[in-house]
């Protein structure tokens, strides 16, 4: 049997540990993208990650949710070493913890609201009438119960984002993880999604990290962690 390696700070969720992250690395075109980077993640908590265009913010959150491994140091998820774990176990962990709100929504085109949320149970092998039940009533926690039979081209930027949401929570993961999840919002509907991600974390538990340039969900955060040139320079907890 292999040993998984548990470890990380007491209390944090996610534990990013001494993390660089280097693309083309040996290559004439290597950038040095995450610099020493270490980052308690508390469980419950709602935190954004701010700086500016390029600063790594997209790198560390698919490093976070482990869709890509650091160079050096090491992601920490509820205790367990993510650099111990081959793919299979990583994805099944994942699966099991993570949802995911891409900023382009990554929507099945050709299936409605409810089977692209469907999807996302049927492939870690719940029963269909289960999932259906479920992606029902997720739809309609978003406020989507209107637009169940509707295609991704059929619906607005914010009702897609709130299909994405609806599908992060499928499997009842305890953390959510978003890139820029009002970004290509309206006012109004960004206002919304950030209400129901404000409700998730106060009402259900679920610990919320955001990449985000709008002020409001930065506001609403317990802790904003600031990044420039792939530095944490401000909201880390010290070691
Ligand atoms: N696959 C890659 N190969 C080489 N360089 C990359 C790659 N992905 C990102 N980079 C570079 O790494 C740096 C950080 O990129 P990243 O996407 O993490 O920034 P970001 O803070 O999310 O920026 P934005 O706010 O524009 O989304 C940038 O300089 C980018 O050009
Ligand atoms: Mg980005």
């Amino acid at each position: 049997m292999q040993v998984i390696g548990m470890a990380g700070r007491k209390g944090c969720i996610l534990d990013v540990s001494g993390v660089n992250k280097y693309y083309n690395r040996g290559l004439p075109s290597e950038v040095h993208v995450l610099r020493d980077v270490n980052i308690c993640f508390d469980a419950g908590s709602f935190v954004s990650i701010m700086g500016p265009s390029g600063s790594g913010k997209t790198t560390l959150l698919d490093i976070i949710g482990c869709l890509m491994k650091p160079s050096t140091g090491t992601v920490y998820l509820n205790g367990v070493d993510t650099g111990s774990l081959d793919d299979n176990e990583l994805a099944r962990i994942r699966g099991r913890t993570i949802g995911f709100i891409f900023q382009q929504y990554n929507l099945v085109p050709s299936f409605t609201a409810l089977e692209n949320v469907e999807l996302a149970m049927r492939v870690v092998g719940k029963p269909k009438a289960l999932a259906r039940k479920r992606a029902r009533e997720l739809l309609e926690t978003v406020g989507l119960s209107h637009r169940l039979n509707n295609r991704p081209n059929q619906m607005s930027g914010g009702e897609q984002q709130r299909v994405a949401i609806a599908r992060a929570l499928a499997n009842e993961p305890r953390i959510i993880l978003g890139d820029e999840p009002t970004g290509n919002l309206d006012t109004r509907t960004g206002d919304r999604i950030l209400g129901l991600l404000r409700r998730l974390n106060r009402e259900d538990g679920y610990t919320i990290i955001v990449v985000t340039h709008d002020q409001d969900v930065s506001r609403a955060a317990d802790r904003v962690v600031r990044l420039r040139d792939g530095s944490v320079v401000g909201g880390a907890r010290k070691r």
